[in-house]
């Protein structure tokens, strides 16, 4: 049986073949995951929380060093990291968005005074 790579928050599921990149169970899935290298290791904007790693290829030492204390609070690269099982993997908000979310709060808050 093949492993279930479900994405939040978008609540999108996916199977993909053992030892898929997340990367690649993220583009299969329609779920947005933003790169710049294509999976190179090279932009570090593919991080993901992931929780429960055991569904996952154990971290290289290059990712690690990457990533820093970013490990200790659940971080992978999508693209370096590859499923084995069943995962969960959470997408943080796109900076981008997330300065205009809160931009677009605060307007909305000045316009109810
Ligand atoms: S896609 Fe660029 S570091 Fe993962």
């Amino acid at each position: 049986m093949l492993p279930t790579v479900h994405f939040y928050p978008d609540h999108r599921k996916i199977q993909v073949r053992s030892g898929t990149t997340v990367l690649d169970a993220s583009s299969k899935a329609r779920v947005q995951i933003r790169t710049r290298c294509d999976g190179k290791m090279a932009c570090l904007m593919c991080k993901v929380i992931i929780e429960d790693q055991t569904g996952l290829s154990p971290m290289k030492n290059h990712e690690k060093l990457k990533l820093g204390e970013l490990v200790d609070s659940g971080y992978r690269l999508a693209c370096q990291a590859c499923v084995i099982g069943d995962t969960n993997v959470t997408v943080p908000e796109d900076p981008l968005k997330a300065v205009i979310r809160a931009l677009l709060a605060k307007q909305r808050e000045e316009d109810e005074f």
